[in-house]
């Protein structure tokens, strides 16, 4: 009896340098769930959220193009990091002849939403002091007041998260303390009521984040919209085309202790198995 072949899978690797980019992958594993999906992580580089944007930018070419020679059926490279694509982007598309998908701070949908006009954003330090960020701001949310806050400690703290470890809420407190301020002392008319979740690490603390800051802040991520994005580009190109049963992997570029700490978490993802990249 002959088998029939499987259609091809689109292949898609979310790279990010640590594990926020996991984020994205729940959201796009969610609306895709007929995708093959890789994750990279660059732990030999993380945090890419404090470091000079050149330094940020050849750090991910380089590591997005070792994984290119190294896994060769990529069909569409997700930089699921807003510290990477507020800076990369251009640099990857021209490299890259497969679509790159990026993600920017949601600023436009939270200014959209936002009954007050008053929208917070939570970000890196890098990704704070962007000028990329600051045209967002300026277009899109020209009428609405902003508070910015940046923190490298809240992205370590995902990341503690992520390895099993208690987030410390007297630490969660005192990094969101600006914005509580803006939503709290305010007469309600005029308090922040939307907050910009624009590192893909802080929606792994989104339940966290919420509870320290009270339900009437609306919390924004890019997760789904990254996930129509991907979509639109698998209803357009011809997957390379690899059998869909093949396993796909967590890829790292450094070895242990970080990647024996999150094989608790990897296992939710859809991760069984983790590779090194060379
Ligand atoms: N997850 C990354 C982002 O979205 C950055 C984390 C870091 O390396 O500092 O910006």
């Amino acid at each position: 009896m002959s088998e029939t072949a499987l259609p091809a899978a689109p292949h898609i690797v979310i790279f990010d340098s640590g594990v926020g980019g996991l984020s994205i992958l729940q959201a796009a594993r969610q609306q895709l769930p007929h995708c093959r999906f890789s994750y990279l992580s660059d732990n030999g580089g993380f945090p890419y959220g404090n470091k000079p944007a050149n330094q940020v930018i050849e750090r991910a070419c380089q590591v997005l193009e070792a994984f290119a020679a190294q896994v060769q059926d990529v069909d569409i490279y997700v930089v699921a990091c807003n510290t990477a694509s507020t800076l990369a982007l251009p640099r990857l598309r021209r490299h890259f002849t497969r679509p790159v998908v990026g993600v920017v701070p949601a600023i436009k949908p939270a200014a959209e939403i936002s009954k007050n006009r008053y929208i917070g954003l939570l970000a890196t330090p890098g990704t704070v002091k962007r000028s990329y960020t600051k045209r967002l701001i300026q277009e899109f949310a020209h009428d609405c007041q902003t508070v910015c806050v940046g923190s490298s400690a809240l992205v370590e703290l995902a990341e503690r998260k992520l390895r099993q470890r208690p987030v410390d809420s007297q630490e969660l407190l005192a990094i969101l303390a600006p914005l509580l301020t803006a939503s709290k002392t305010n007469p309600t008319p005029d308090r922040l009521d939307t907050l910009v979740l624009a590192c893909t690490h802080f929606p792994l603390l989104a339940a966290e984040i919420q509870q320290v800051l009270g339900e009437h802040i609306r919390l924004i991520d890019s997760g789904s919209a990254i996930a129509r994005r991907i979509e639109y580009w698998t209803e357009r190109i011809e997957p390379i085309g690899l059998d869909p049963k093949l396993p796909t992997y967590a890829w790292f570029t450094k070895t242990a202790p970080e990647i024996a700490e999150l094989s608790a978490a990897l296992p939710a993802f859809g991760f069984s198995e983790s590779r090194i990249l060379r």
